[in-house]
């Protein structure tokens, strides 16, 4: 096992990578769920089509700088994640564990995933801001526009202007659907890899193995996207707006229902497709080997008292 430390720079670097692959996915699908905004259905002139033909568009108008726009953010808001995840996984595990069962170390599927989702909704909390300046960053293109045009020159310029117009409450607008969304996500993860494991080995003999991890975390990552993509594209909407349009999560829901139809919190589910499916398999084979190398780091420059206790 690697230190903490270890796991939390092992693991963002893995994430960070997974990141860096998918990241023109995640632009595309930020423009296709503001497009056509409480507008009618059938009277957009799309201007984005779906995923491939997005990222066609921008590398053409706007080149490699126009698909990694916001990256910066991004790979912040991983990392914090990430850090949340590993740092209070295991606290609330075993706390949980401790008063229901009165043995922290009991493992029961309830408490893990239940640990699971709420740690990751206080990385959600912890890095909206990160994740509200991505998204402006991204919808920003000086040839195909889509939603409030900010020109900002990186996530700190960003936070920076918005803090001074919008205020504390502009830096945390959104910060509602973040957590509804990375609880979604986060529950239906563990629970569908799990039982996707347990259908492929049933039904299709499969071993336990590399090939079974990838069709297994394909399967949760599919599953995964159905529940997170609705609240991901009401999210991308409050985070578009400057107060003006929406009052909060069930406002925005209800709105983008009634103008454009109950398929619009399904806009952009491809492209988000396209980027969670990679990301999965990416950033659990990288984080193999990522955590191989700091566990080689370590055994070379920490003293053996040190070991386990960072
Ligand atoms: C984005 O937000 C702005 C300002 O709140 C609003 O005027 C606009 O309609 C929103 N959506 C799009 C797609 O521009």
């Amino acid at each position: 096992m690697s230190t903490t430390l270890g796991s939390f720079i092992a693991g963002g670097i893995a994430a960070c990578g997974a990141v860096t692959v998918t990241h023109s996915f995640e632009t595309v699908k930020i423009r296709l769920q503001l497009q056509g905004e409480l507008q009618a259905k059938g009277s957009v002139t799309k201007k984005y089509k779906g995923p491939l033909h997005g990222v066609k568009v921008i590398w053409q108008n706007e080149g490699p700088k126009g698909l990694f726009r916001g990256i910066g953010s991004a790979y912040i808001y991983q990392v914090l994640l990430n850090g949340c995840r590993l740092g209070f996984y295991e606290p609330i595990r075993s706390n949980f564990a401790s008063v229901v069962y009165k043995d922290p170390s009991v493992q029961s599927l309830g408490i893990n995933v239940f640990a699971g989702a709420l740690s990751g909704v206080i990385g959600a909390a912890a890095g909206s801001p990160f994740f509200l300046v991505k998204t402006r960053l991204q919808s920003y293109s000086p040839f195909l526009p889509v939603g409030t045009q900010h020109n900002y020159k990186n996530s700190f310029d960003g936070l920076s202007k918005i803090y001074r117009s919008e205020g504390i409450r502009g830096v945390y607008r959104g910060v509602g659907a973040a957590m509804i969304r990375t609880s979604f996500g986060s529950s239906v993860q563990l629970p569908t890899y799990f039982l996707a494991k347990r259908t492929l080995t049933k039904h299709l003999d499969l071993a336990d193995g590399p090939a079974m991890h990838l069709y297994s975390s394909a399967l949760s990552g599919f599953v995964v996207c159905c529940f997170m993509h609705p609240p991901d594209t009401i999210m991308a909407r409050l985070y578009n707006q400057t107060g003006n349009l929406y009052g909060g999560v069930f406002d925005c829901l209800y709105k983008t229902i009634r103008t454009e139809g109950v398929l619009a919190i399904y806009k952009g589910f491809f492209a988000h497709l396209a980027r969670i499916l990679p990301h999965t398999i990416l950033t659990l084979s990288l984080a193999e080997q990522t955590n191989k190398f700091m566990r080689r780091v370590e055994d070379r420059i920490l003293p053996d008292s040190l070991r386990g206790k960072i």
